[in-house]
């Protein structure tokens, strides 16, 4: 797929305040840093689109870009980010909730999970609270360009491992991104693509 246009359409921490179109809508949630926002940056060839920073804690409300006038991709805010106050993260905890609750046009989720480190409990919890609540959701691996090609498969596979010594029956789908350069890009765009025309 190409895209032709990305617009920034609306920032807010109130689901009820999310575009009210019957658009399809994919997000992207994962740690604060894991690399969402440049992910959106890489995936629509604009590197001002949504605000990244090396700071844990950049993307504080529900971002909504229109992609080619007939779907959104969602930049949320990370979780599991230890120095917001306890306050904040708790107030972050609910609209994400909220949103994975109550929004309508959400047709899939991709959690991204830094391919660099081990299965962190976080990242599992999260995997199976969207499994439980129904929502469909795929795995992005990220900053694969920070580990040897050759280490990939072996990383991805202790993953795997994790996830069906847990709930887990299979391995949802996978993709393996860097935003730097580029890997993924058109295999994550095509995907989308085919589900759209679903
Ligand atoms: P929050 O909004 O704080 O939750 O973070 P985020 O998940 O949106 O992460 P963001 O995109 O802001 O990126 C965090 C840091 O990781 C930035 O310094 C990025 O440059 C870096 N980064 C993101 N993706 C990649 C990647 O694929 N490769 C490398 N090497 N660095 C990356
Ligand atoms: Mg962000």
């Amino acid at each position: 797929m190409k895209i032709n246009t990305a617009e920034f359409v609306i920032s807010n921490s109130d689901v009820s305040k999310c575009p009210n179109e019957p658009l399809p809508e994919y997000a992207f949630i994962g740690r604060s840093n894991v690399g969402k926002s440049s992910l959106i940056n890489m995936l629509t060839n604009n590197k001002n689109l949504a605000k990244t920073s090396g700071k844990p804690g950049k993307t504080q409300l529900i971002n909504h870009f229109k992609i080619n006038s007939n779907w959104f991709l969602v930049d949320l805010p990370g979780y599991g980010y230890a120095k917001v106050s306890k306050k904040t993260k708790s107030v972050f905890q609910q609209f994400i909730t909220e949103y994975f609750e109550k929004r309508e046009q959400l047709v899939l989720a991709f959690v991204l999970i830094d391919i660099r480190h081990e299965p962190q409990k976080i990242d599992l919890e999260f995997l199976t609270y969207l499994g439980e609540s129904g929502i469909p959701l795929s795995i992005i691996f990220t900053k694969a360009d920070k580990v040897p090609r050759s280490k990939v498969n072996n990383l991805v596979a202790s993953y795997k491992k994790a996830l069906l010594e847990g709930e887990w029956e299979e391995m949802p789908p996978y993709f393996i991104t860097s935003s730097e350069t580029e890997l993924g890009r058109d295999t994550i765009l095509e995907y989308i693509d085919q589900i759209n025309k679903d």
